[in-house]
């Protein structure tokens, strides 16, 4: 069972980051995500969120953050919102302060995936509940919970791993990686095409946490040297949501950077293949790697569910 001091740390809290956490609250996370999983396999009820509600703010598409937070609300024996920015006022040019302070008086928890990260930020500074970041264009932290959760019932351990991320470093995933990398003591190079690095304050923010916690993050333009013994090996789509206008630019500039058996067979020979989807089988990953024995993909989707349910009970649980 998770440390109690810690869970009643996160009361309340906000999910905005990884890095807004300690390795020791991440693994409180992960705990509670084991211990409601087992629940959840076993057919035992865990409604720890009796009549709580989440709104979820979407203005971006979405299948697995959607439906995992509101199965995962369901299951906790709350319900959840989906709230398409297309249909609140939101979408019409209300303000984020005026629906952050309207929803506050309505439901327990809110969950927004959008475009700028300030804008969550701005939401979570006027909200009166819990704001869970369910993607931004430069975060996704709670996919990157999941990531950590599959790759410790997987391997058994986060800390002295070796992981790599290739791909667009500059995206969500790559700067969520390198600070919940940092957070728990994991290695991890970032390989991308000169232009594509990630953001400069993330990186050098990662790279200080890592020193702290006994492990190296880092940058390389080379897919090889990020992928040479690498435990744990990501990427992620080569143009995100809101690069669609860029994405023949990208197929070009990303060609070298395409895990496919010849990259990895640089990787250790039990390696993990990971990818938070939705993923383009012959542009960023080949179709015998993302549906071969290595890949994960979709028990880090099921993972999801496990991460997001202990997110909401650990940020939400009133006693
Ligand atoms: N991985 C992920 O966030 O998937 P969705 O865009 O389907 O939510
Ligand atoms: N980097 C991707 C992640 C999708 C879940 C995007 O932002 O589109």
């Amino acid at each position: 069972m998770a440390d109690v001091s810690t869970m009643s740390s996160l009361k309340g809290k906000d999910f905005l980051t990884i890095s807004q956490f300690t390795g020791d609250e991440i693994h409180t996370f992960l705990k509670q995500a084991l211990d409601l999983k087992k629940m959840q396999k076993e057919g035992i009820p865990h409604p720890y969120l009796s009549g709580q509600t989440l709104a979820m703010i979407f203005e971006k598409s979405s299948t697995r953050t959607r439906v995992s937070f509101e199965v995962g609300m369901y299951q906790l024996g709350g319900s959840a919102l989906y709230l398409s920015s297309r249909d609140i006022q939101l979408g019409r040019g209300e303000s984020i302060p005026d629906t952050a302070k309207v929803l506050s008086r309505y439901v327990d928890g809110i969950m927004i995936r959008t475009f700028a990260h300030e804008k969550v930020e701005e939401l979570a500074a006027n909200a009166d509940v819990p704001v869970i970041n369910g993607l931004t264009d430069t975060h996704h932290p709670t996919q990157v919970l999941a990531d950590l959760l599959t790759i410790y019932e997987r391997k058994g351990k986060l800390k002295g791993l070796k992981a790599c991320f290739i791909g667009d470093g500059y995206n969500n995933m790559a700067h969520s990686l390198l600070e919940g990398a940092a957070a728990v003591g994991m290695d991890l190079t970032v390989a991308s095409p000169e232009g594509y690095e990630p953001d400069p304050e993330i990186l050098s923010a990662a790279k200080a946490r890592a020193e702290e916690n006994g492990c190296q993050v880092g940058f390389t333009t080379s897919p090889q040297e990020a992928i040479e013994a690498a435990d744990i090996v990501i990427t992620d789509v080569w143009a995100s949501m809101g690069e669609e206008a860029e994405k023949e630019k990208r197929l070009r500039d990303f060609r070298d950077y395409q895990i496919n058996e010849e990259l990895a067979s640089l990787a250790k020979s039990d390696y993990l293949f990971l990818h938070c989807l939705p993923a383009h089988r012959g542009e960023e990953v080949t179709a015998g790697i993302i549906d071969g024995p290595h890949s994960a993909v979709f028990d880090e989707a099921e993972n999801r569910l496990h991460a997001h349910k202990a997110i909401l009970k650990c940020l939400m649980e009133s006693n």
